[in-house]
Order: C-alpha cells, then sequence, then structure tokens
C-alpha cells in the first residue's frame, strides 16, 4: 500500500539578510534531507527542541516554502511540481491548525461566518446546507450549538483551539498538519484537546503530522515518531519504542528533559 504521505530527502535553504543589507544574503539550511512517510489515518508526531526545522517541513508540505531539493507525495502526486495552479482536490485534503488560535480566527467575524465562509469556498453549498454543515462541525469539536453566533473573543483559547479544528475539518481533508496545536494552551486543556484529536482521527480515518517540542504530547496522538535535531532526523519508530529504547543520544536527551513526563500522564488519566 502507497503512503498517503511521502516526504523524500526534503532539503530547505533559507536565504536571510539580503533584503536588509543588499549583496549581503546568506543561506541557512534549516531542513537537511528529511523522509518519512504517513499512511492514510495515521498520526506521525515530528519532534524536536525549538529551530529544530519542524515547522520548515510543515510549512513545505503545506507549499508555503519551496524545497531546494527533495520529493512531497500527496496521494501519489508530486506537491513540489503542482506551481502556481494548486489542484482543487489537494486544497481540500490537506488543512493546517496553528498554535495561537487567536491570531489565526478572524476577530470580526462570529463563528458561523468563519465555517460558513469556509464551506461556501470548498463546495459551493446553498445558504441552508452550509448552515446545517457548520453546526455539525462545532458538534465534532464537541461545542454546543449556540457558540456559532459569538466572536473569537468571547471564547476561552481551549474553545478557540476547537474553533480552528472544526474550521480545518470543513473542507473534508484527509491530512491535518498541527504545528504545535496545544502548546498555548494550560495543561488540562491540552489533553482535552489531545484527545479530541485522537477521537477526530479515529472517526475521519483522518491523518495526521503532529509537530510538537513537547515529547509527552506527541506521545498521546501519535502511532510513529520522527525526531528532527537541527535539520536532520536523528531517529524514526513506532511510538512506543522511541520511548521504551531510544537508540539515538539526543532522544535520550530529550526524553530526559521532560521532567514531569509521568507526572503529567498521571494528571491527565492518560495510560503510561
Ligand atoms: N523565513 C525564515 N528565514 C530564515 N530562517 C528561518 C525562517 N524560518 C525559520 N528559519 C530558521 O530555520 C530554523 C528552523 O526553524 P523552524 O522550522 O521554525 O523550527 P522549529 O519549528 O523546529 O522550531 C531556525 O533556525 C529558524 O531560525
Ligand atoms: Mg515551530
Amino acid at each position: 500500500m502507497t503512503a498517503l504521505l511521502q516526504v523524500k530527502d526534503l532539503a530547505i535553504t533559507y536565504r536571510t539578510g539580503g533584503s536588509i543589507i543588499p549583496g549581503r544574503s546568506r543561506t541557512f539550511d534549516a531542513v537537511k534531507g528529511v523522509s518519512f512517510d504517513i499512511a492514510a489515518g495515521q498520526g506521525l508526531g515530528l519532534v524536536g527542541e525549538s529551530g529544530s526545522g519542524k515547522t520548515t517541513v510543515g510549512r513545505a508540505i503545506l507549499r508555503l516554502v519551496k524545497p531546494s531539493r527533495g520529493s512531497i507525495k500527496f496521494d501519489g502526486q508530486e506537491v513540489t511540481a503542482f506551481g502556481s495552479n494548486t489542484p482543487l482536490s489537494f486544497r481540500r485534503d490537506v488543512q493546517v491548525v496553528f498554535q495561537d488560535p487567536r491570531s489565526s480566527l478572524n476577530p470580526r467575524r462570529t463563528i458561523r461566518d468563519t465555517l460558513a465562509q469556509v464551506i461556501k469556498r470548498h463546495f459551493d453549498t446553498p445558504d441552508d446546507e452550509t448552515q446545517r454543515r457548520a453546526a455539525e462541525l462545532l458538534d465534532k469539536v464537541q461545542l454546543p450549538s449556540y457558540h456559532l453566533d459569538r466572536y473569537p473573543s468571547e471564547l476561552s483559547g481551549g474553545q478557540q483551539q476547537r474553533v480552528a479544528i472544526a474550521r480545518a475539518l470543513a473542507p473534508q481533508p484527509r491530512l491535518l498538519v498541527c504545528d504545535e496545536p496545544v502548546s498555548a494552551l494550560d495543561v488540562s486543556t491540552q489533553s482535552q484537546i489531545l484527545n479530541l484529536l485522537s477521537d477526530l482521527r479515529r472517526d475521519l480515518n483522518l491523518a495526521y503530522l503532529f509537530i510538537s517540542h513537547d515529547l509527552a504530547v506527541v506521545r498521546q496522538v501519535s502511532d510513529f515518531v520522527v525526531v528532527m535535531h537541527r535539520g536532520a532526523i536523528v531517529e524514526q519508530g513506532p511510538c512506543e519504542t522511541i520511548y521504551t529504547e531510544p537508540q539515538a543520544d539526543y532522544t535520550k536527551l530529550l526524553l530526559s528533559s521532560v521532567p514531569a513526563l509521568d507526572a503529567w500522564k498521571r494528571r491527565a488519566g492518560l495510560n503510561a
């Protein structure tokens, strides 16, 4: 079976400084030959400390940054060859959830309008059908329907992130790129959102690229873990193997720097 997403030898180089001091541009290799696959319905956790290149990998898959080398295949199609006209199917199939829902939601739009706009854009549904789907999406993220007529500022951080997830689900994607989706939330809200993401994955057969600096978080939503350090993969494997028998020294270091991994899991009511 071919994977839903196949990333092969991906490299991304940023050019820095050139616009500030002409002629002084430098290059920085943020991602240096990264390869991994994600199967349909699989949760893949991409971990590493800040600056290791995780977001850059996510941005390349979303076509927000151009790779300097390598291949990204989604459903067998070469994403790096799409050019300026991204196929409609890809624009639906791959969605993103960012770290900070406050800045990713439009403060002047009600939740209803935010969801309706995305539904309409992707499916051109009549108004009553659009409304029905908006209510259904809110239900999927376990928010009561009266939130539809609220503005983002009237919701808590966790509720805002649920809306951001509902908006990402609106085009009926097959892959969600989640970039530190719970890092701005307190611990108990984190575990609720992680549980929601796990439920959605099971119910909708969604695949995830779950990016986080936090191994405790990644463990709850991933079957497979890729560990990045300074733009390269140092280790990858099934989730439990990475946590119980880490091979790379860097992974061991990351694990030992999660001070309250077990305490956190106990508090969140998770299994070891
Ligand atoms: N637009 C950019 N221009 C230049 N350098 C960048 C840019 N974005 C990120 N970087 C650099 O690339 C490296 C990887 O960044 P990033 O992918 O955001 O890491 P992570 O998400 O793991 O924290 C960092 O050293 C960062 O400073
Ligand atoms: Mg990042």
